[in-house]
C-alpha cells in the first residue's frame, strides 16, 4: 500500500552524500514503509552527481525523469503528490522556487508543492549566503516551503562521515514525517 508519493530533486549544488544517503533510506526503509519515490536530476545535479558520488542513479530502482521532461506526473498537482526534497538545492534553484520560475522539472515539482499546499524541503547548500540567498529563503519560508541548511550536527557524536552526513538525512525524514533511526535523538545531557 502506499503512504506516501515523494519527489527527490536533486540539483547542482555540492553535498550530494545526502541524497544519496537519503536515497539509501528510500530505497530501502522507506520502500517497505510504503513510500513511493520519483527521482529527478537538474542537468547540473547529473553532473554534480556523477563527480561527488559516480554511481548510477538508476541503481535505486526509483522512476527517474530528465530535467526537461513536464509530462512527469508530479508537473501536475491533479497526481497527488505528498511531499518533495529537493537535496543538494542550489542557490539558483532556491531563487527559482521563491520568484515562480520552473525552468525545469526540479523547479516545477517544488512549484507544485507551493500550489498545492503540501509539503516542501529544501536543503540548501551555499556558503556564505548573499541577501539575495537570505531573501529568496524569506519568500519561500512566507509560501510554506521548509529552508533547511545542509548543516550537520555533532550533538549525537557521530563517529563515521556517514553518521555525520546521517544527523542531516533524519532531520529531512523528520520533516516529511518519516520514522526513522538515522541518528541518535537527544535525551538530555547523561
Ligand atoms: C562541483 C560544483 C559544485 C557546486 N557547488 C554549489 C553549491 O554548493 N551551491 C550552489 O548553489 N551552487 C553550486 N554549484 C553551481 C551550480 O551547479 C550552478 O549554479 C548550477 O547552475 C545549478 O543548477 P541547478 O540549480 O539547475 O541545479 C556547483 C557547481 C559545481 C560544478
Amino acid at each position: 500500500m502506499t503512504r506516501m508519493k515523494l519527489v527527490v530533486g536533486v540539483s547542482g549544488a555540492s553535498g550530494h552524500v545526502y541524497a544519496q544517503r537519503l536515497l539509501m533510506w528510500l530505497a530501502d526503509q522507506g520502500r517497505a514503509a510504503g513510500v513511493e519515490t520519483h527521482l529527478v536530476f537538474s542537468k547540473y545535479g547529473r553532473l554534480v552527481w556523477d563527480h561527488e558520488i559516480g554511481t548510477d542513479p538508476k541503481s535505486f530502482d526509483f522512476p527517474l525523469y530528465s530535467a526537461g521532461d513536464m509530462t512527469a506526473p508530479f508537473a501536475s498537482g491533479s497526481a497527488r503528490f505528498d511531499a518533495c526534497v529537493i537535496v543538494p538545492c542550489s542557490a539558483g534553484q532556491l531563487g527559482r522556487i521563491a520568484h515562480g520560475v520552473s525552468t525545469d522539472l526540479v523547479g516545477r515539482a517544488a512549484d507544485v508543492m507551493l500550489k498545492e499546499r503540501k509539503r516542501l524541503v529544501l536543503v540548501l547548500r551555499e556558503s556564505p549566503y548573499s541577501l539575495v540567498h537570505l531573501r529568496n529563503m524569506t519568500a519561500v519560508t512566507e509560501a510554506g516551503g521548509i529552508v533547511m541548511p545542509a548543516s550537520p550536527s555533532f550533538y549525537s557524536k557521530p563517529a563515521t562521515t556517514e553518521a555525520v552526513v546521517d544527523t542531516v538525512t533524519a532531520r529531512i525524514l523528520d520533516l516529511i514525517g518519516l520514522d526513522n533511526d538515522q541518528m541518535a535523538r537527544w535525551k538530555g545531557m547523561p
